[in-house]
């Protein structure tokens, strides 16, 4: 099935083509004026000498638009699309038997690999892992029910220097001491760092640790497994409370890279990239500057021979595009790490790593305090992703302990998924958590609410097992629910043009990545039902009437139920 838009365009293109003597887009998009505009008029008018509106009334008059819409010149030469009934009730028909509520399957699957959440061993999960967390999990879902072959990587940091003094401090507390149960990493951490900053001797002795480690010490090597598996447990306790769908398996850490990290400075070598710089080696990928104008390297190695946070990136893009096979690769990663990220794809594109491989970082803004400062806790330390979790769903249970966690948990994803990436935002949980406002709770309680409905009226409902990756059986022929519907009052028609831009924010979010597309669309369908259903009875409606309207109910359901799972968030039957 196609998304309205390019069901109109598919008729109005036929009339620019007959104009222009091309094949053009019409653009076809939802519009405030009319149902559907289209601008291209004004974009072709210059070239074939024609005012734009001479344009759009040519193509208004040459187009064949059957029983679908009715097209009128509006403004400078904009194309006013209104959908006739009997189009309207094929489009939604079509819609309700698809298990898929419409949403086409890519014609060329991709492998994308997508890089997200990346915590780092014995540290606590931050904000910025948060969103990271959200937004990389949004992305997996919506691009694989679009029809990608989707690869999950969490980048985990487990290597580097700062292991010399967490393993020392291991050592030296025992590892039966209790210390590293899952929570208290963090305080672990900085134990450990106290010790390193007073004691020389702890210092010194934690230098050691890191030629041990990297000299592949077999008791050193265990100790430090220890570690990492009780922070993955640690990673995987939250991701649970988050309802991500990342599993242990998508854990890629920084040291799966360690054995590839000395054949990429010799290959960096042999293609002449590699400089030397107060002693250490770089590469300075053109285009990068510092602060004062000067060429900026991406340091591979360390003076002291260690190998960096950017040798290891190397090591993974590498392995994504040439092993992966990854056609496209994204890195959902907070906006400060832009810089090392470019960096990193155009030392890739130099190598020849990333022939016929798309790269991008999908970068994203800070979670701010309702100061407008950076998110901090009352004691001016860093906030603990648990910490803020555990808070959104204790306040939701004051409100239904029984759907606290879908609540509590779904208000933190919203906020996060419905403001646009770049900015930051601040984290209010009053907000939030508030029935009355673009909130998951609103869209959770219309979900519901369209769900009461259909119980209520005996027909069984379909919509409370949709929220699955790929769809199921359909509920009847396409004409047969066509031929049943009885659109008529605007707030009808109004919940139904929005019911059917579903689709079309679907493919917005897997083109753009820009889960508010989705978000938008979802508050969209949740204010449009809920005029509906304020102004126009289903149950008591005339037989015919409360059929056609049991078809909306339905849908709406459906689209928010599906709606939901692709930004991550659970829609209880019950509110
Ligand atoms: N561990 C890093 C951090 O906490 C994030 C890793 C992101 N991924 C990457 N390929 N660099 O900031």
């Amino acid at each position: 099935m196609s998304t309205v838009e390019s069901l109109l365009s598919a008729h109005l293109s036929a009339a620019f083509s007959t104009l222009t003597g091309v094949m053009s887009d019409p653009q076809v998009h939802r519009s405030a004026r009319a149902d559907f505009q289209s601008n291209a008029a004004l974009a072709l008018a210059p070239a074939l000498g024609l005012s734009s509106r001479e344009v759009a009334t040519a193509v208004v008059t040459a187009a064949d638009l059957g029983d679908v819409a009715t097209a009128s010149v509006s403004g400078p030469g904009f194309i006013n699309l209104t959908l006739l009934p009997p189009a309207l009730n094929r489009l939604l028909g079509a819609m309700a038997a698809d298990p898929r509520l419409g949403v086409p399957l890519v014609s060329a699957p991709e492998t994308v690999v997508i890089d997200y959440s990346g915590p780092n061993v014995a540290k606590e999960m931050h904000v910025g892992h948060l969103r990271s967390t959200i937004i990389g999990d949004c992305l997996l879902r919506v691009l694989r029910f679009t029809g990608h072959n989707v690869i999950p990587v969490s980048h985990i940091g487990d290597w580097g220097t700062p292991f010399g003094m967490l393993l020392e401090r291991l050592v030296e507390i025992g590892e039966d001491s209790g210390s590293l149960s899952i929570g208290d990493l963090d305080a672990f951490y900085k134990a450990a760092r106290h010790r390193f900053d007073t004691d020389p001797d702890f210092a010194d002795r934690s230098r050691q640790r890191v030629v041990l480690l990297q000299g592949g010490d077999p008791e050193t090597l265990r100790l430090w497994k220890l570690l990492t598996s009780e922070s993955a447990r640690y990673f995987m306790a939250v991701n649970s409370r988050l309802s991500v769908l990342l599993t242990p398996s998508d854990f890629v850490g920084e040291s799966f890279y360690n054995d590839q990290l000395a054949s990429i400075v010799s290959e960096l070598d042999s293609k002449g990239l590699l400089r030397q710089s107060s002693g250490a080696q770089c590469v300075f990928p053109p285009g990068f500057t510092g602060r004062y104008g000067e060429p900026f390297p991406l340091i591979v190695r360390k003076s002291d021979g260690g190998f960096g946070y950017a040798a290891t990136d190397l090591a993974a893009i590498r392995h994504r595009a040439l092993v992966l096979g990854g056609q496209r690769v994204l890195y959902v990663l907070g906006t400060p790490q832009s810089q090392h990220l470019e960096m990193v794809f155009a030392v890739a594109r130099q190598m020849g790593w990333l022939d016929g491989v798309a790269v991008k970082h999908v970068g994203f803004g800070s979670i701010l305090g309702e100061d407008g400062k950076m998110l901090k806790s009352r004691r001016g330390k860093s906030v603990k992703l648990i910490d803020l979790l555990d808070e959104a769903v204790a306040r939701a249970g004051e409100v239904n302990p029984s759907t606290a966690t879908a609540v509590g948990i779904g208000a933190v994803k919203y906020a996060d998924l419905s403001s646009a990436m770049v900015k930051d935002y601040v984290f209010d949980l009053e907000r939030m958590l508030s029935l009355h406002g673009n909130t998951s709770v609103y869209l959770q309680y219309t979900h519901a609410r369209a769900l009461r409905v259909i119980h209520r009226a005996g027909t069984s409902p379909r919509s409370s097992d949709l929220a699955i990756a790929d769809g199921q059986p359909g509920i009847g022929s396409p004409d047969a629910i066509a031929g049943g519907l009885r659109i008529e009052t605007p707030q009808e028609r109004a919940l139904a043009l929005a019911l059917l831009a579903f689709p079309g924010a679907v493919q917005a979010v897997a083109a753009e990545l820009e889960p508010h597309r989705l978000a938008g669309l979802l508050r969209d369908v949740a204010v449009a039902f809920t005029r509906f259903y304020e102004d126009c009875p289903v149950l008591n409606a005339e037989p015919g009437i409360r059929e056609s309207r049991l078809v909306l109910c339905d849908l709406t359901a459906r689209v928010l139920a599906q709606g939901l799972y692709l930004l991550g968030i659970e829609a209880p039957e019950r509110m």
